[in-house]
């Protein structure tokens, strides 16, 4: 199987997993239709790909991490939710379509947040295929990752910190996105059981962690906005200093290139059949 075809695979089934959720018929159908909405609005789906594929290097039978693997893009769902509100970033397109708030109204789209968050621990509290102490350490995993020193940290000096300096820069991205995809590998990490891997799955994680964030910036300002699915310009808009205007494109390219070959190294004899080294080069050149 080549990478396009491995991706394929997990990616078909996090959509299936995702579209088993929130069906039931209730009094309250406009949240679970909310939910859906942005869940199932056809996201890269690039946190859970990276739960399988950590996972996959110890456990032959990847599919019992979807659970977990589809907690965190719960997660992610509801950040990127929150994200566009009016308060934070006020955009008005996500993932192609309007954003949940311009769907459904900005108090949905808090409860949806918010519903969504909840649920995700719920999903890796009931994972059929895992035993007790895998299940509680990745409810750890996530509650780290998304948490008050996590990706809400993140959120927080990115949005009321003006972060300036290379460096506050660098703690906001590792925060904001880094904590997240780092927490991605280190629960596929945690289902795989293998001795060593929690750290490579850390040490990579934040590295392409941050070659992705990177890369957002730049697509910011250079991307095609129906390619990209979000506004193009949106950082400028709320008056936010990025990496592009600390260093410039080029600049910016070149330290998503060193990240992800610092990420890849990482790695070292740990990626067997070569996907998550795939996977990093590929998400630099991302046009979305
Ligand atoms: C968007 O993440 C938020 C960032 C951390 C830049 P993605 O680019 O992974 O968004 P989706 O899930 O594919 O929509
Ligand atoms: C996203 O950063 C970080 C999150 C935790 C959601 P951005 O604000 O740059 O993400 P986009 O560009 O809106 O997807
Ligand atoms: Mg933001
Ligand atoms: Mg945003
Ligand atoms: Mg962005």
């Amino acid at each position: 199987m080549n990478f396009e075809q491995q991706y394929d695979e997990y990616r078909r089934a996090v959509e299936t997993y995702l579209n088993g959720l929130f069906v039931a018929r209730t009094a309250w159908a406009d949240l679970y239709e909310s939910m859906r909405y942005s869940l199932l609005a056809g996201g890269k789906r690039i946190r859970p790909v990276l739960t399988l594929a950590f996972a996959r290097l110890g456990e032959p039978d990847w599919p019992k991490a979807l659970p977990v693997a589809c907690a965190l893009e719960l997660v992610h769902t509801y950040s990127l939710i929150h994200d566009d509100l009016p308060c934070m970033d006020n955009d008005d397109f996500r993932r192609g379509r309007p954003a949940n708030h311009k769907a459904y109204g900005e108090t949905l789209a808090v409860l949806a947040g918010d519903a969504l968050q909840a649920e995700a621990f719920r999903l890796i509290a009931d994972a059929p295929g895992l035993d007790a102490e895998t299940r509680i350490a990745c409810v750890r995993i996530l509650s780290d990752a998304c948490g008050a020193a996590g990706m809400v940290a993140g959120q927080v000096l990115d949005t009321l910190h003006a972060p300036q300096t290379p460096d506050e820069l660098q703690t906001v991205h590792r925060l904001k996105t880094g904590a997240m995809i780092a927490g991605c590998c280190r629960s596929g990490a945690a289902v795989a059981g293998t001795p060593g891997l929690l750290s490579v799955a850390e040490a990579y994680g934040y590295q392409l962690g941050l070659a992705f964030q990177i890369r957002d910036d730049v697509l910011d300002v250079t991307a095609d906005a129906d390619e990209f699915g979000k506004p193009v310009g949106s950082d400028k808009e709320s008056g936010k200093v990025t990496y592009v205007d600390l260093f410039g494109v080029e600049k910016c390219n070149e330290l998503v290139r060193t990240c992800t070959e610092e990420a890849i190294a990482s790695l070292a004899a740990y990626d067997t059949d070569g996907f998550l080294s795939a996977l990093a080069r590929s998400l630099s050149e991302r046009r979305h």
